[in-house]
């Protein structure tokens, strides 16, 4: 098939030609799974990972996130609607005396403000008719609350809410967790014994439920930690038999513990060095400054379900309420952050909205 001289000149000049090939597709190949590993790993790959440090050097403490995931802010932040505020002049008219109808709640304000309020209400909630002068139905009653409560939230739950002041106002307002919904992303309800084929402890797991965050851990951490308010607290250094007054907490304990706090770390995307160090879960003085603002979230959360939502449920039409226990829908973590570390990447939501800032006066800026 060759011509002559090729297969003489073939014959006279044996060569190994396996090695060099080897070579070659050794090298080849590791160029190869070079480039792959660095397109994945490599500066912007889709395992690219930054870390943020929270604890003292040596302890491990940190929170690894991958980049293109942390850079991907919140879509929901650019539908935000905000109108900065009108300061009231001398002659300003209130709502009350020009607006027949006008919320009663809201009646001192100036028409301004009154009209750019109840405007910003309904595109946080994406009710088109909210607070319409005359309109008496439930979402009017819920939306007075849901006020007095927001008010409340940013002038009493400061610590929580604005937990770092140093860099700015951040607040909540209706938005923070409707964000154009009537009814809030990740709120919840009741579930109980969530396993028919067991009955006692066991029936409170190894079904995945929202609730467990779709683990086999219990399915009522919400209910007993964020409604009522048992014991969180399930470790103890001391051995059990050791002390009359020892930590009472069971295996079963732990586990309910444990569902709570995968779902904390769910909730705002971080994992538990964000908030423990992980070597000692029993001693406060080891945990981070996020671990208090969290503890106070706790209390937070409490108040908002059972002195504001609670109160509220006869005023809910049946089909808003829980399919298990007709409970009104609850608020937790997720229901602010939104798997976000600080809800709304810390946008500001008090400066342009004084009017939901405090249940005293709203106090306008003049600017100069
Ligand atoms: C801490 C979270 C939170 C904040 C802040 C909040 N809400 Fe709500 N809101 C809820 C939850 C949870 C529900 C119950 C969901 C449902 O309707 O079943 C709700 C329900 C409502 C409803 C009834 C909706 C419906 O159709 O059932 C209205 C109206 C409402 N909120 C208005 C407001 C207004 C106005 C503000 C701001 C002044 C506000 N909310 C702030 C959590 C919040
Ligand atoms: C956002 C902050 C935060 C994150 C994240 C977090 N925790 Fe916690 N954790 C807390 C708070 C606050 C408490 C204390 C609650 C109380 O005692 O009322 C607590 C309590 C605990 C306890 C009980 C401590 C004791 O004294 O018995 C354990 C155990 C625990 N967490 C484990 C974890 C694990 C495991 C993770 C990760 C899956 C985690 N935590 C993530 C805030 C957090
Ligand atoms: C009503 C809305 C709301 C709810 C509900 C809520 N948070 Fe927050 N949380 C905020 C806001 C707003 C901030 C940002 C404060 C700041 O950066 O000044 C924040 C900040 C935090 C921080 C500090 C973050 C940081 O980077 O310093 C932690 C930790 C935290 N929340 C944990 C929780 C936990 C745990 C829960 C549930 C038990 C919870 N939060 C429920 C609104 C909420």
């Amino acid at each position: 098939m060759f011509p002559k001289w090729f297969d003489k000149w073939n014959r006279d000049n044996p060569t190994n030609i396996l090695g060099p090939a080897i070579l070659v597709g050794a090298a080849g190949g590791a160029i190869f799974f070079a480039g792959i590993l660095y397109v994945i790993w490599g500066p912007g790959g889709s395992y690219d990972n930054v870390s943020m440090q929270t604890g003292p050097r040596g302890t491990g403490m940190h929170v690894a996130r991958f980049v293109p995931d942390f850079e991907t802010q919140d879509p929901t932040i650019a539908e935000y609607f905000t109108l900065p505020p009108v300061p009231p002049g001398p002659d300003s008219e209130r709502a009350g005396d020009v607006i027949e109808g006008a919320e009663p709640l809201l009646a001192d304000l100036t028409v301004d403000n009154y009209e750019r309020l109840i405007t910003a209400m309904r595109q946080w909630t994406g009710i088109e008719d909210l607070l319409e002068p005359g309109l008496e139905n439930y979402q009017t009653v819920v939306a007075r609350s849901m006020i007095q409560m927001t008010q409340e939230l940013n002038e009493l739950w400061g610590a929580h809410v604005n937990a770092n002041p140093d860099t700015g106002n951040v607040g909540v307002s209706c938005y923070t967790c409707h964000r154009g919904e009537p009814v809030p992303t990740h709120s919840w309800f009741k579930l109980g014994p969530v396993n028919d084929a067991a009955a006692g402890w066991a029936a409170n797991q190894n079904r995945a439920t929202v609730q467990s965050q779709f683990t086999a851990l219990p399915s009522d951490a919400l209910e007993k930690f964020l409604l009522e308010d048992n014991a969180i607290n399930v470790h103890d250094l001391d051995p059990r038999v050791s002390r009359a007054d020892a930590n009472p907490a069971t295996v079963q304990d732990t586990y309910r513990t444990y569902s709570l706090m995968n779902y904390f770390s769910n909730a705002l995307g971080v994992n538990c060095t964000f908030c423990h160090n992980t070597r000692a879960f029993y001693d406060p003085a080891q945990n981070t400054p996020q671990w208090t603002v969290a503890n106070l979230g706790i209390i937070m959360v409490q108040e908002i379900n059972n002195d504001w939502l609670g109160p509220l449920t006869e005023e809910f039409p049946e089909e808003r309420l829980g399919p298990v226990f007709g409970d009104v829908a609850k608020v937790a973590c997720a229901t602010c952050h939104k798997g976000y570390q600080q809800p709304m990447h810390r946008l500001d939501m008090i400066s342009d909205w004084p009017e939901l800032a405090t249940t005293g006066e709203p106090v306008y800026e003049i600017e100069e």
